[in-house]
């Protein structure tokens, strides 16, 4: 942005004329103010509880969400035998990384396990699904989630 100090200052820049690098004991790898822009966080997920969905056997531990674009990321962990009972298409793109269990689609047959990435382009139609173990999935949608409150859901907070 303008008006702001780069983040880093060009350490391997050679000196100028005297093919030897300049002296820079005493500055710092990162100048001052561009600390001050390091924000990281960091969540235990361990320590989150798994909260119930409306939809029976569906849980999830939100770990990101942005509410401008509706964008997040969540752990869902369907029961076995529970799913999303109908096709659908979702709003923005979905991304699936299987940790645990068996996870199917049942139109198509694609069954994810653990280290499957799965991914969803925005708009296409997919669904239902099948828990055939217990499952848990690390979901990622990069904008909204559904272009409609999906009727599967009675709480419209579910939905996003
Ligand atoms: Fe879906």
């Amino acid at each position: 942005m303008a008006g702001e100090p780069p983040l880093v200052d060009n350490l391997s820049a050679p000196a100028a004329y005297s093919g030897e690098l300049p002296d820079r004991s005493a500055a710092p790898a990162v100048a001052e103010g561009a600390m001050r822009r390091f924000r990281e966080i960091m969540v235990d997920v361990a320590d989150l509880e798994w909260v119930d969905k409306t939809l029976a056997g569906l849980s999830h531990k939100m770990l990101w969400r942005d509410d401008e674009t509706g964008a997040s990321i969540a752990l869902v962990r369907f029961q076995v035998g529970s799913g999303i009972p109908s096709a659908h298409a979702h709003a923005s793109n979905q991304f699936m990384f299987c940790l645990a269990g068996r996870y199917t689609y049942r139109p198509t047959g694609i069954t994810l396990v653990p280290g499957s990435f799965y991914w969803n382009p925005k708009g296409s139609v997919h669904g239902p699904t099948v828990a055939e173990e217990e499952s848990v999935l690390l979901e990622v949608y990069d904008g909204p989630h559904y272009p409609t409150h999906p009727d599967w859901y009675t709480s419209a907070e579910d939905a996003r």
